[in-house]
């Protein structure tokens, strides 16, 4: 990639800011539930506190505090978990910019320190010039390995850019190695598994990867648009009625590239979303009043079939609703499938990551990103702003 790297910069006695995305999930008590992003940075910051940094100052936001201070989306309870995980001093401030924050770093004892969540100002949201300028004041460069965030063109990871030297981190550096140059120029055959409830959510997916795609796998809810546009019967299945015509251009168009779109042939049905509820196997039509929760075991058989030649494999949206156990048969017998099928395999994050945490199969994937909206978006084609801006090398 021509955009710096990490191991691009100087960073001997250097300050060097770093734009996390600690965004993580936390119970009512405020506990972290899922660590992972944070695990996410820790190559990151090593390789930084190891190459002779004076000071490491990490910032992030946390939730959507609409620009306010609001006391459950405070980053503390993230300080105290990055310090359990890299074993020295973690550093807290209750606040990310102006002159006693200034007065704070050079104090601090230790070399890491995290700023409060920079969305207690409005300026973080509106990229608002003079907060990013405040924030680059701070350091002497600035590296930003907030994946997850990369989409939005916010103060602290598109505006600071324009401030300081800016370079990729290791995490950002792994997602547009994966989510970007390996869907750009992938080994073939290139197989994409697109889920989740909604066609609407994939519809720049499915536009940017038909072309560059060999086959492309479809199930969960947004595939009963495209069996409906079909003319088969999807009972009470999901149904987007103004994505029909859509649905069906998408059709005629893969028939046109004489590319393959492969639909479940079979479903599991139920009367009503019931984990309890009495649940049955269907063929290709869906009968009357019912709802098709996950795809079914010829479809499952089908979609191992078409995947074993496969080299690289993007998976974006669960088959099924998976979050319940009756459910979820698809969609771990498609997670299990690619964890020992030889191919690169890359997961879109949330929902996707989720799944592939819930079977234990996390590490038998090739990459899980970190990003939930801007995985979606980098798949989409976009330019990320949070990496637009970084430094040329
Ligand atoms: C995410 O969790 O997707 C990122 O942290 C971005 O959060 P946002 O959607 O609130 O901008």
């Amino acid at each position: 990639m021509a955009k710096m790297t990490l191991k691009d910069i100087d960073l001997k006695n250097k300050t060097v800011l770093v734009r996390a995305d600690f965004n993580v999930p936390q119970d009512e008590n405020l506990n972290i539930t899922d660590d992972t992003r944070i695990r996410a940075t820790l190559p990151t910051i090593k390789y930084i506190l190891q190459n002779g940094a004076k000071k490491l100052i990490l910032m992030s936001h946390l939730g959507r505090p609409d620009g306010k201070v609001v006391a459950k989306y405070s980053l503390k309870p993230v300080a105290l978990r990055l310090q359990e995980l890299l074993g020295v001093p973690v550093g807290f401030l209750s606040d990310c910019v102006g002159d006693n924050i200034k007065k704070g770093i050079e104090a601090a004892k230790g070399k890491v320190i995290l700023l409060e969540n920079l969305r207690f100002h409005a300026e973080e949201e509106a990229n608002d010039a003079g907060f990013a300028k405040g924030l680059g004041s701070l350091a002497e460069v600035f590296v930003n390995d907030a994946f997850g965030t990369a989409h939005r063109a916010h103060a602290s990871t598109e505006g600071v850019a324009h401030y300081l030297k800016s370079a990729a981190g290791f995490l950002l550096e792994k997602e547009i190695q994966y989510l970007g140059n390996a869907v750009q120029n992938p080994q073939r055959p290139f197989m994409v598994i697109l889920g989740g409830a909604k066609v609407s959510d994939k519809i720049g997916v499915i536009e940017n990867l038909l072309p560059k795609s060999d086959v492309i796998l479809i199930g969960g809810g947004m595939a009963y648009t495209f069996l409906k546009a079909q003319g088969k019967s999807i009972g009470n299945s999901k149904l987007e009625k103004d994505k029909l015509d859509l649905a069906k251009s998408i059709l005629d168009k893969a028939k046109a590239l004489k590319k393959e779109i492969i639909l479940p042939i079979d479903h599991l049905v139920v009367d009503n979303i019931d984990p309890k509820a009495k649940a049955e196997i269907v063929g290709e039509n869906i009968p009357e009043g019912k709802i098709a929760v996950d795809i079914g075991p010829k479809t499952i058989t089908l979609f191992k079939e078409k995947l074993k030649p496969a080299k690289t494999v993007v998976w974006n949206g669960p088959l099924g609703i998976f979050e319940m156990d009756a459910f979820g048969r698809g969609t771990q017998e498609i997670a299990r499938f690619l964890s020992i099928l030889g191919a690169t395999t890359i997961i879109g994050g949330g929902d996707t990551a989720a799944a592939v945490a819930k079977f234990k199969l996390e590490d038998k994937m090739t990459h899980i990103s970190t990003g939930g909206g801007a995985s979606l978006e980098f798949l989409e084609g976009k330019v990320l702003p949070g990496i637009a801006a970084l430094s040329e090398k």
